[in-house]
């Protein structure tokens, strides 16, 4: 009988045959049988020799066929680790990629000298950035806005979970905040142009289109939110931004353009420019 994919035989297989079986990486089919079966990655490894209930052995096979067909691990097990905290993911987030985690550093730096400094962190998705300040800064007042009504469920849910102390604000970008200021505004935008083929591959098929594009040539998010921080930054406040590696000039000069001083790239650790900020000291249209 011809089997399909990753269903070899299994009635009476050990946990390690199933694994091998399953036409994954070795890492990706721990994770996932881990998922199925309710237990540690280090209880999976001590118990590979068991022969696993057929409940569990179904349940793994319905979770390998969805990964060979290409949906992301984070959607499957449905969290992700993000600066040293576990968010809870969904479909309705994009999944928050370890490149963010060098905008919340650069966020901190900013916050080091401040005393119970205000934050904004604008498309806040599943609440990574802000939450990863918050845990970091108790002191912080955070706020989060997010368009997506879904998503800023996730985001809430997640902010319980870890005990994080941030506001949840249903916004199109400032929309919601008028009067507001804050000392460091951040944001990771969608930023990635309509026509780029990356959106037709890996995990981005499955993210929230929303999350990752704007629609357009990928300036246009980070446009609305540099032309708009001016009149929510405190004298002196900053405004940090992630972006492609290539949009890095185009952000600089939106930001000198709105009237941001002390314009900045930073490299990431793979030598890439994909944060870019600035501070209004004051800008024409700030405080
Ligand atoms: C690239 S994702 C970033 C998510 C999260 N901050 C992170 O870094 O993992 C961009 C987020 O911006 C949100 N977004 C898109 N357009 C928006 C708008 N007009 N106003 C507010 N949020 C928006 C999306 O729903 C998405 O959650």
């Amino acid at each position: 009988m011809n089997r399909a994919r990753g269903e070899s035989r299994a009635v009476g297989a050990t946990v390690a045959e199933l694994l091998a079986s399953a036409d994954l990486p070795p890492r990706e089919a721990q994770i996932l049988f881990s998922r199925a079966a309710g237990l540690s990655r280090i209880e999976l490894i001590t118990r590979d020799q068991t022969v696993p209930a057929e409940p569990v052995i179904a349940a793994f096979r319905e979770l390998a066929a969805r990964r060979r067909s290409g949906e992301p691990i984070a959607y499957l097990v449905g969290y992700r680790e993000f600066y040293g905290h576990r968010f809870g993911v969904s479909p309705a987030v994009l999944i928050p990629r370890p490149e963010t985690e060098h905008l919340v550093e650069e966020a901190l730096k900013v916050l080091a000298p401040l005393v119970t400094p205000s934050v904004l962190d604008l498309g806040t998705g599943s609440g990574a950035i802000a939450l990863a300040l918050a845990l970091a800064r108790p002191d912080a007042r955070v706020t989060a806005a997010e368009r997506s009504t879904a998503a800023l469920a996730v985001a809430r849910a997640n902010g319980v979970t870890l005990k994080g102390s941030v506001r949840w604000v249903e916004s199109d970008w400032y929309e919601a905040l008028s009067g507001a200021r804050y000392d460091l505004i951040v944001s990771n935008p969608p930023y990635v142009a309509l026509d780029d083929r990356h959106l037709q591959e890996g995990d981005l098929r499955f993210e929230p289109r929303e999350a990752l594009t704007d629609g357009s040539d990928g300036h246009g998010a980070l446009g609305r939110i540099i032309r708009g921080a001016p009149a929510h930054l405190e004298p002196g406040g900053w405004l940090l931004l992630e972006h492609g590696f290539d949009q890095a000039r185009a952000v600089r000069q939106a930001l000198d353009e709105a009237g941001f001083d002390g314009v900045t790239t930073w490299k990431d650790l793979a030598g890439l420019d994909r944060v870019s900020g600035g501070f209004c000291g004051p800008c024409p249209g700030g405080l």
